[in-house]
């Protein structure tokens, strides 16, 4: 039996990293699952491994997510599990951020899980209710130099998860997840692109080593079952104790800058 048996699960961000593992995980733990992602071959291929449908789909615009995610929940004979974790960013200075990047980063980081919310629920509460998940980051709870629209798209994400709790209990449980650091396509640059990087993020997680997306998964499996049936419209810290102190990559961007000459502007 497994945890997540008779449950349907569109996933966002599904090809790779955090979604990946979570596709291959809620699987595993008998869901139908169907992988949206902007990358529409990365999509393909983890949804062959999970027996799954797969929509090459850009969350920023609304009516592919929403016609995307209705086939889903026909394809599927329902839905009752969302995971709404498509999500990047970039590094600057406030002032430094380029106008169009800002909206950008944004506008997939917030603007992605709202219109998660806005296509799914109404399938959800016509169905009879379900669990709803969307990635958030330590970035938004303890917010570092270097991340400002991401970590503002992050700490929003969290109020959304609170305001959505509130309007769609009894029949929604709602919830986000903030991951530390954790080595996806997303960090793989900064993780193995300098050789400085992991023993600086180690040294700051308590439980001592970098995240695997395996780790996120499973606590995303814990918040999408029944094992999680009295918790609703919390954002909860998966860091291995990273930012217990402070800011998990406090620090991390002015190294960088080090590196490279300011620029004038
Ligand atoms: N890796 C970390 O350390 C970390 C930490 C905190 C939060 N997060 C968050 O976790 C989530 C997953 O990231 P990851 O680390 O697995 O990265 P990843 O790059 O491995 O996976 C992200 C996936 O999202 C897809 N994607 C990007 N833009 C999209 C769009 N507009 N529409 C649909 N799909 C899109 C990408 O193609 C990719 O497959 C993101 O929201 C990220 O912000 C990651």
């Amino acid at each position: 039996m497994g945890l997540l048996d008779g449950r349907s699960a569109v996933i966002t961000g599904g090809g790779s990293g955090i979604g990946a593992a979570t596709a291959r995980r809620m699987a595993a733990e008998g869901a139908a699952v169907t992988v949206l992602d902007i990358d529409g071959a990365a999509a393909d291929t983890v949804a062959r491994e999970v027996n799954g449908r797969a929509y090459e789909v850009d969350v920023t615009d609304y009516g592919a997510l929403e016609v995307a995610i209705k086939d889903a929940h026909e394809q599927m004979g329902g839905l009752t599990t969302l995971f709404n974790n498509a999500g990047n960013s970039n590094m600057a200075k406030i002032h430094q951020w380029d106008l169009a990047e800002w909206d950008r980063v944004v506008r997939l980081n917030l603007t992605g899980v709202f219109h998660g919310f806005r296509a799914a629920v109404p399938l959800m509460l016509d169905g009879g209710g379900g669990s709803i998940v969307s990635t958030s980051s330590i970035s938004g709870t303890r917010p570092a130099a270097g991340e400002a629209p991401y970590a503002a798209a992050k700490a929003a994400v969290a109020a959304l998860t609170a305001t959505a709790a509130l309007e769609y209990a009894p029949a929604i449980r709602v919830n986000a997840i903030a991951p530390g650091m954790i080595h996806t396509g997303l960090t793989d640059i900064l993780l193995t692109g300098f050789e400085w990087t992991v023993p600086f993020m180690e040294e700051k997680t308590p439980l001592a080593r970098i995240g695997v997306p395996e780790d996120i998964a499973d606590v995303v499996v814990f918040l999408a079952s029944d094992l999680a049936r009295f918790v609703t419209g919390q954002n909860l810290v998966v860091d291995g104790g990273m930012t217990l102190h402070g800011s998990g990559v406090d620090g991390l961007y002015d190294r960088f800058q080090a590196l490279t000459p300011p620029r004038k502007d």
